[in-house]
Parts: structure tokens; C-alpha cells; sequence
């Protein structure tokens, strides 16, 4: 399809716990727009592999894991709360974000038969609607002529609050300089990989959320999409 403005497409990437996505679920309810949540696809096969016992690097498994992944991925947003993800009729909305998904998850998404797998996807979704598309490659890769990129920052101290809170507000027992710990090492394989390493995309609005609500980055990428 093409991005007309009546169906815009816009890509929000950025690093680990930058707000991508609580931003990326406010604007497409805003905008009354499809949500395309990337990470949680590359969850998913993460997930699938810890399940399997067959370790996050044995590419060839890992590969056929993310084929059925493309073919059985679901996702539905509803009118409040967060995005719910379904292989088939399974519900794994909880267990994509437990510690030993998010642990291996940097390590899968860098295998490049997954990432080709998980484009495919990412692109089938979107419909002649448009779509919010959130992730660490869609304004470079997936969707490189998206009506509006934007990347996403804010201090990595923030980002290690941010996911600490998170993990409190849902029971996990975390420890901050732990949690500060994976996300650095997150950051430094996705950002180092070979395979559309995360990256700020050409004419990308940046936006520092490091002190603003997300009611104001939500306004803000709103009224640049007037703008363009
Ligand atoms: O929400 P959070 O920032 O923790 O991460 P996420 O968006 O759920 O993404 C989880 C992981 O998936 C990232 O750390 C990347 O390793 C991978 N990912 C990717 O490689 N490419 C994307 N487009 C999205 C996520």
C-alpha cells in the first residue's frame, strides 16, 4: 500500500524501555489505528524457544520457530489495558514478558531468518487503514516510507525506573541495578547486530521522553502528523 495521509503509517522505534509501547497503544487509540507491537512477535519466538528447550541460538530451530510463529501470531487491543497475544488460541500475553523470554529475546531477534520472518509479518498486518508500528527497525527497515518515523529516547537510569515500576505494579520481585543491567545488555545487541541493528531512521522525529508524560509525546507526534 501506499502512505497516503487518510492512512498513515507511523513508526515509532527506540531502545528498550524508552515508551514505545504505552505511546504506540495511546496514539493508535487516539487515531483509532491498527497496532503492529514488533517486539512482541520477536517475544514470541523467544518464548516458543525457552518453551522448547532448544536454546536461543541453534538458528535452524529457532528459524522453524519463528515460521510458526508467522503463521499462528494474533494480536488484539482492546478499549483498555494492553495489547493481547495469541499463538492460535493460546494466550501469551503474561508469559512473552516473563525474565527468561526477555532474556533471550535479543539473542533470537538478531538470527536473520527470524528477522525475515518477522518483517513478513509486520508487513502483512498492516491494512489500507494504516497502522501504528512500533519497534527497533520499522522507520529504517520495515517500513522505511512510513508517513512519520520516530525514535524514541530517554537516560538509561529512566528506562531501568520505568521497567522496575513496571515489573513492582505486576507482583515481580525485580532488583533495580539488575533490571538496569539487561536493559544495557539488550541495547548493546540490538544495537551491534549485522541484521537492521536499532537504529535512528533518516528524517526521524526525536523525542526525549526522559521528562515528559506520555500524554505529551503522544500530543506531540500527533501534531507532527498534521504537519506532514
Ligand atoms: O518493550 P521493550 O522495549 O522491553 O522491548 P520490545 O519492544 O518488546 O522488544 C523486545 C526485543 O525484541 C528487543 O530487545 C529486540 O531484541 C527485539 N526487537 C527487534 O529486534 N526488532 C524489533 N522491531 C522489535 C523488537
Amino acid at each position: 500500500m501506499t502512505e497516503g495521509s487518510g492512512s498513515p503509517i507511523i513508526a515509532i522505534d527506540g531502545p528498550a524501555a524508552s515508551g514505545k509501547s504505552t505511546v504506540a497503544i495511546t496514539l493508535a487509540r487516539r487515531l483509532d489505528l491498527q497496532l503492529v507491537d514488533s517486539g512482541s512477535m520477536y517475544r514470541t519466538v523467544a518464548f516458543l524457544a525457552m518453551e522448547s528447550r532448544c536454546g536461543s541460538t541453534d538458528e535452524m530451530a529457532v528459524g522453524a520457530i519463528a515460521r510458526t510463529v508467522r503463521a499462528e501470531y494474533r494480536a488484539e487491543l482492546p478499549g483498555e489495558g494492553q495489547l493481547r497475544v495469541f499463538l492460535g488460541e493460546r494466550d501469551v500475553t503474561g508469559e512473552i514478558r516473563s525474565a527468561e523470554a526477555t532474556g533471550a529475546v535479543s539473542d533470537v531477534s538478531r538470527i536473520p531468518v527470524v528477522r525475515e520472518e518477522m518483517v513478513d509479518l509486520q508487513r502483512s498486518m498492516v491494512s489500507r487503514s494504516g497502522a501504528v508500528v512500533e519497534g527497533r527497525d520499522i522507520g529504517t527497515t520495515v517500513f522505511p516510507d512510513a508517513t512519520l518515523k520516530v525514535f524514541l529516547e530517554a537516560t538509561a537510569g529512566e528506562r531501568a525506573r520505568r521497567r522496575y515500576r513496571e515489573y513492582r505494579e505486576k507482583g515481580i520481585d525485580a532488583n533495580i541495578s539488575e533490571v538496569a543491567r539487561q536493559i544495557r545488555k539488550r541495547d548493546e545487541i540490538d544495537s551491534s547486530r549485522e541484521s537492521s541493528p536499532l537504529a535512528i531512521p533518516d528524517g526521524a522525529l526525536l523525542i526525549d521522553t526522559t521528562e515528559k508524560t506520555v500524554a505529551q509525546v503522544v500530543e506531540e507526534i500527533a501534531e507532527a502528523l498534521e504537519d506532514v
